[in-house]
């Protein structure tokens, strides 16, 4: 997050002044913006998109709270616990407020679009509310709360993609940076919320995407990470040519040899091999494919409205295999959908057991209001059962973690530095192409550098490494 030094300087001198508006103080304007996200690789992507569109309207972004004349909480709905942390977050700021009682709280994103005025009305604390397809409206929506009143904005649209804004880089390491091609959902699947809240599938205009890596490129940035919910549905067609997928991505990876491309995430059902080959003939695409799997069992597939089966996943499995052999696997898994059997939970582990991911998102699963399950589904399944099968899944993955990692030990990887690794400033951390993080002493080494590592030992989340010239 950007902290400008002068404001922040200001603050205390502003403070002592007459307060003349809710959010004046002599003729100075408070507008100090402290975002704060929660979910998601698209909510980040999100933030600086709003964040971009608040500075050119003279904000300033602050990094403490404390220094904040709003507070901008970038919002996921797509399981409860994560709304819950929200409201505790809720209930931790008005102690703030009570020291800046000017101060304005804003919900933005997934939450905001799922409850709409409903949130304005149970969190008292909150002035407005604006969905992920309205944030142009904010410095408009910002300027109105300041007298007290409370606004919401959360209708959707068809075409919005923000494809003018330049995002502004928050809290990045100015090494990877998001590019989101495209937004919204339709697929669909039954217990998620996404399609009510992120909208129709829509595409962004390929030309504004290359542009914007390229910029990125030019300032630096080594790796750029796609990203849409379904990212092999990207399509655009202009003038008589079509660019799907494929084809974005070749453009984006022909901007330089040098700069990593990656995207996230993968529909199943729509894993061409077109995409795999053309992974294949580009070295700096990298070799990592992010494949949510939800469930092993044919059944529960079908209840979910994935519109795969086991086979087919495996078919693509194999394909992935075939076409890119270093390259990483990972999924999403969710334990104990409506009506799930212990036949349909070990068919999970079943196909754990057969791909053996590198990793693995794992959640139980959480009733979403107004999804098709919600509105046609029981939640059968007891919390202990979702647990018990869901630490059976984790410590499954745990064990091919490890095993996965150890098979490194010995092998030589490109890594991308990209910064000091949490345990000790006196090391680094790097990342191959199939997205596994190598530690290394530092030496004279800095972010940004690619780098030999060879893998000396390792653990089920990290290697370690040595450099090798
Ligand atoms: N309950 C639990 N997990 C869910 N996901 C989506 N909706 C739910 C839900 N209602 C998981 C899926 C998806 C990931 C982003 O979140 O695995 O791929
Ligand atoms: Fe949700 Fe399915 Fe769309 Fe993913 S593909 S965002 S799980 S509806």
């Amino acid at each position: 997050m950007q902290l400008d030094p002068d404001n922040h300087k200001n603050t205390n001198r502003q403070e002592t002044e007459k307060r003349t508006s809710p959010l004046q103080y002599g003729n100075q304007e408070k507008k100090n913006v402290y975002i704060e996200t929660y979910g998601c690789q698209m909510n980040f992507a999100d933030s600086e998109i709003f964040g971009s569109i608040l500075l050119k309207e003279g904000y300033t972004m602050v990094n403490e709270v404390g220094l904040s004349d709003y507070v901008l909480i970038n919002t996921c709905a797509i399981r409860d616990n994560a709304e819950q942390r929200i409201r505790k977050r809720l209930r931790e700021l008005r102690a703030v407020q009570r020291q800046r009682p000017w101060m304005r709280v804003g919900i933005l994103g997934c939450m905001a679009e799922r409850l709409k005025t409903q949130l304005l009305e149970e969190e008292e604390n909150v002035s407005f509310v604006v969905g992920p397809d309205a944030y142009r409206k904010l410095p408009n929506i910002m300027s109105r709360v300041r007298g007290g009143d409370k606004v919401a904005a959360t209708e959707l649209s068809n075409d919005e993609t923000y494809d003018d804004i330049e995002p502004v880089r928050l809290n990045g390491n100015g090494i990877s940076a998001y590019i989101s091609i495209m937004r919204g959902c339709q697929n669909y699947c039954a217990y998620c919320v996404v399609p009510y809240t992120r909208g129709l599938e829509r595409s962004r205009n390929p030309q504004t995407i290359v542009d914007e890596a390229r910029y990125l490129f030019n300032e630096g940035y080594k790796e750029i990470t796609l990203l849409g919910q379904n990212v092999n549905s990207y399509r655009w067609e202009q003038n008589g040519t079509k660019v799907g997928f494929p084809e974005l991505m070749a453009m984006v990876a022909e901007i330089s040899p040098s700069m990593r491309v990656r995207f996230a995430t993968s529909h199943p059902k729509d894993l061409s091999d077109d995409l795999l080959h053309t992974m294949a003939r580009y070295d700096n695409i990298c070799k990592s494919i992010h494949l949510p799997v939800q469930s092993g069992s044919e059944r529960m597939l079908k209840l979910m409205n994935r519109k795969y089966t086991p086979q087919w996943y495996l078919n693509r499995i194999e394909a992935i295999r075939t076409i890119l052999p270093t390259c990483s696997i990972s999924t999403d898994v969710i334990a104990g959908f409506c009506t799930e059997t212990e036949e349909d939970h070990q068919a999970t582990l079943e196909m754990f057991r057969t791909v053996r991911y590198d990793s693995a998102f794992m959640f139980k699963f959480s009733m979403r209001p107004n999804t098709f399950a919600a509105r046609h589904m029981e939640d059968d399944i007891p919390e202990e059962v979702k647990i018990r099968r869901l630490e059976e899944i984790i410590a499954l993955q745990n064990q091919l973690s490890l095993e996965n990692n150890q098979k490194c030990i010995g092998q030589t990887f490109e890594v991308l530095v990209e910064g000091a690794s949490h345990r000790s400033k006196e090391q680094l951390f790097g990342r191959t192409s199939q997205n596994k993080v190598i530690v290394f002493d530092r030496g004279n080494h800095q972010p940004g550098e690619y780098l030999m590592l060879k893998v000396t030992e390792c653990t089920s989340a990290t290697l370690k490494g040595v450099v090798v010239d």
